[in-house]
């Protein structure tokens, strides 16, 4: 198939470019790179071998979005395109229903216009909300705590609402857990905006002396060791989840939605010991307070997948501690 990756240039994006390549469909890319680069796709296509065509545009942007449905046959589109700080989405609200929403709208504008019905969307766990009992299915109740969040489960109510109306649509709405890791070849991979929100990428800078220590966001949760449990998930493994999903897609018209994670959590401190072990690398921390907003525990049902997408994640917390610094070196070097 030819699949329009929207935000092809980002974290989990050019990674599933990667996966679908290999897999052997044709990529578009678009991006307007606000987090990503075009070195993205210089090392994309050396990855890849291939040469891969990419158009620089606001996702809201309905007639640039138009332009590239002509120049190319699109058979699916998989949206990674928006805005993704839970902090700044609180400080800059109309900046996130903008981009998230009316570039959600946008592309499914010109996907009634041009006649593509295949969509893969990019949902999170955070809509979950702070739901205290895991694993979590993905029939759980939805509820959205922060700005982020909330476009997320708009966007998943958007999609609803049209593909009700669309007896052709073939959606998918994959809800990630906490993704991590990098390819392995350690030359793409998650370049975060500043000082770093989320965990792996605030050990990996300690690591390397970017930063002197990582604060442990409390101690006092009810969980084994006090500190909060996640389900991390290799990119490479969440990347192929997509891949995964567009042979259903090819075969099945409605709207399906997944949980895409391991199934189990590790704490910030099992974290911390797998990053040393793997990596022989001492990681300064301190125990500070909680984070505002923060759960105790989070981890994934991830079952639904399995039975009918027949993947499953095969990476393990050693795999993503050793890839995630294995990148986070290439990242210094190169100066990214
Ligand atoms: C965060 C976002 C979530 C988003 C996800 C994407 C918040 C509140 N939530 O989830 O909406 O979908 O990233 O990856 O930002 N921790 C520390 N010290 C740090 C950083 C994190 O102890 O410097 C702890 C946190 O308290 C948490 C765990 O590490 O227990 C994971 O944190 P993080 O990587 O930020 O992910 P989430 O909070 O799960």
């Amino acid at each position: 198939m030819k699949v329009f990756v929207t935000g092809g240039l980002g974290y989990i994006g050019s990674h599933t470019v990667v996966s679908l390549i290999e897999a052997g469909h044709d990529v578009v890319i678009a991006d307007a790179l606000y987090n990503s680069s075009e070195s993205v796709l210089q090392r994309l296509e050396k990855l890849t071998g291939k040469s891969i065509p990419f158009y620089r545009i606001d996702i809201t942007d309905h007639d640039s979005l138009s332009g590239i449905f002509d120049d190319h046959s699109i058979d699916a589109v998989i949206h990674f395109a928006a805005y993704k700080a839970v902090g700044e989405s609180q400080v800059k609200p109309l900046m996130y229903y903008r981009n998230n929403l009316f570039g959600m709208i946008t592309l499914l504008e010109v996907m009634k216009e041009k006649g593509v019905h295949r969509l893969v969307f990019s949902s999170s766990a955070t809509v979950y909300g702070d739901l205290t009992e895991s694993p979590i299915p993905e029939t759980a109740p939805l509820k959205a705590a922060n700005v982020y969040g909330k476009t997320k489960l708009m966007c998943e109510d958007i999609i609803r609402d049209y593909a009700a109306t669309d007896s052709e649509a073939s959606f998918a709405i994959l809800r990630y857990f906490n993704p991590v890791g990098a390819h392995e070849s350690g030359i793409i991979g998650e370049l975060p905006n500043g000082i770093p929100n989320n965990l792996m990428p605030y050990i990996t800078q300690v690591a390397n002396g970017i930063r002197d220590h990582l604060t442990v966001f409390g101690n006092d949760y009810d969980t084994p060791d006090g500190t909060g449990v996640r389900d991390y998930i290799h990119v490479v493994d969440l990347a192929d989840g997509h891949t995964a999903v567009l042979k259903k897609l090819e075969k099945e018209n409605g709207v399906f939605t997944y949980n895409l994670g391991c199934g189990r959590g590790y704490s910030v401190l099992e974290v911390i010991n797998a990053f040393e072990r793997q990596n022989g690398i001492e990681i300064r921390y301190e125990i500070g307070p909680r984070r505002s907003g923060d759960i105790a525990t989070c981890f994934s049902d991830p079952s639904k997948a399995e039975r009918e997408l027949g993947w499953k994640a095969e990476r393990n917390i050693d795999d993503m501690c050793r890839d995630s610094w294995r990148w986070q070196q290439y990242a210094s070097e190169h100066n990214l």
